[in-house]
C-alpha cells in the first residue's frame, strides 16, 4: 500500500497491455443522449434506441475506485452530452475525491454550461473541452442544428476565468470549416486556450460524408510550422494531440491526426459507454461489459478482469482500412 494524501490506495501495477501501453486516462461517457445534431455525428438527432440506463453515481464511485487502483489519474467525464445529466455535479465530485485521481476533465458541447461550471468546478473539475466546428454563427447553426455558438464562446471565457484547463474542439470538414483556420489560429492569440483541430473520423454512420468531408491536418501542421510554431513534448496524462506553441500567442494549437502513421503507438486510455461497456479502442467492438462487477464493493475479480481484458487491445486501429469497429457514431462513446 501507498498513501495518497492520508488515504491508501492499493498498489496494483498500471493497467498494461501486450504491446507494453499503460493506461493512466479513463474516458467516461455517462450518457448517449445528446442535444445537438452535429452533421458528422447525429445528424438526425438523438434517437435512444436502448432502454439501459446509464451506470448510476453508485457505480461509477465502485469503476472509479477501482481504476484507481490500476492507476487512473485522469478522467474525462464524456456524453453524448454530460450536462443532460441531472447528477453531473455529484458524479464530478466522486471522481474528484476518489483517492489516485489528479485530473477531472470534461467534453461539453457548451449548450447551457455556463450556468453549472461554476458548482463543477467547486465539485473538483479541473479541465474542460467545448466544440465550436466554426467561429462564425450561421455556420455553426448549420454544423450543429443550434444557434448556440455566443453560448459556447460564453462557457469558454468563464471556464479560463475559473483556471480550468480550457480546450475547443473542433473538426476539420473540406467545405464546413476548412477555409477558417486561420480565424482559428488568430483565436488564441490573446486566450489562453488549446486550440484542437481533429481530423474527421469514419464512423460507420458518416462513411459517406466522410468522403467528401475528411482533410487532413498534414497541410496546417507544415503552416504552422513554417509560422514559427514550435512542436511540443507530450505530457503523460495527455490527450493523442502532437501540440505546438509559439512565442506570439498565449493560446496554443493541437492537431488530432487519427490518420497519421504511429497515432496508437503511445495510447494511454481506456473507455467506458454510459451503458458499462469497456471499450479498448475508439473503433473496435466493446470488449467486454463490466456492469456485472459495479453492484458491490469487492473488486478483486474485477481487477482480475480488467488485468486479462487489456492484453487482448490491438496495437492500432484499422481507420486506414475503413474498419470503424461497432462505433456508428461518436455520442456512443464521446470520441
Ligand atoms: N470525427 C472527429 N471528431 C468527432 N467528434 C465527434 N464525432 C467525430 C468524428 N466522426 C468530436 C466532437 C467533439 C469530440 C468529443 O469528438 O466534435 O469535439
Ligand atoms: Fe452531440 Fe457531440 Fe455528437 Fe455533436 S459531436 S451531436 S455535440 S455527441
Amino acid at each position: 500500500m501507498r498513501t495518497i494524501g492520508l488515504t491508501p490506495v492499493n498498489d496494483h501495477p498500471t493497467l498494461t497491455d501486450g504491446f507494453g501501453r499503460r493506461f493512466n486516462y479513463l474516458r467516461l461517457s455517462i450518457t448517449e443522449a445528446c442535444n445537438f445534431r452535429c452533421n458528422y455525428c447525429l445528424p438526425e438527432g438523438y434517437c435512444p434506441d436502448t432502454k439501459e440506463q446509464p451506470l448510476t453515481v453508485d457505480e461509477i464511485r465502485r469503476l472509479v475506485s477501482t481504476m484507481s487502483q490500476l492507476g487512473t489519474r485522469k478522467i474525462r467525464i464524456t456524453g453524448g452530452e454530460p450536462t443532460l445529466r441531472k447528477d453531473l455535479v455529484e458524479i464530478v465530485e466522486v471522481c474528484a475525491s476518489t483517492p489516485g485521481i489528479e485530473q477531472v476533465a470534461l467534453t461539453s458541447n457548451g449548450y447551457r454550461l455556463a450556468q453549472q461550471l461554476p458548482d463543477l468546478a467547486k465539485a473538483g473539475l479541473t479541465a474542460l473541452n467545448l466544440s465550436a466546428d466554426s467561429l462564425d454563427p450561421r455556420s455553426f447553426q448549420t454544423i450543429t442544428g443550434h444557434d448556440k455558438l455566443t453560448a459556447v464562446l460564453n462557457a469558454l471565457d468563464l471556464s479560463t476565468k475559473l483556471g480550468l484547463k480550457t480546450k475547443l474542439n473542433s473538426v476539420l470538414m473540406q467545405s464546413f470549416n476548412a477555409n477558417e483556420i486561420s480565424n482559428f489560429v488568430r483565436f488564441v492569440k490573446d486566450r489562453p486556450i488549446s486550440l484542437r483541430l481533429i481530423e474527421l473520423m469514419r464512423t460507420n454512420d458518416n462513411a459517406e460524408f466522410y468522403q467528401q468531408q475528411h482533410v487532413s491536418a498534414t497541410g496546417i501542421r507544415d503552416t504552422l510550422i513554417n509560422q514559427g510554431w514550435l512542436a511540443q513534448n507530450r505530457s503523460q496524462l495527455a490527450g493523442p494531440a502532437e501540440e505546438f506553441t509559439h512565442a506570439d500567442y498565449t493560446g496554443s494549437i493541437g492537431l488530432i491526426m487519427p490518420y497519421s502513421k504511429n497515432f496508437c503507438a503511445d495510447c494511454n486510455r481506456l473507455r467506458i459507454a454510459a451503458n458499462g461497456n469497456l471499450h479498448l479502442c475508439l473503433f473496435n467492438e466493446a470488449n467486454s461489459n463490466i456492469r456485472r462487477y459495479l453492484g458491490h464493493d469487492e473488486n478483486s475479480a474485477f481487477v482480475d478482469h480488467l488485468q486479462q481484458v487489456v492484453l487482448g487491445k490491438w496495437q492500432g486501429h484499422q481507420l486506414e482500412n475503413n474498419y470503424s469497429g461497432t462505433t456508428s457514431q461518436l455520442a456512443m462513446l464521446g470520441g
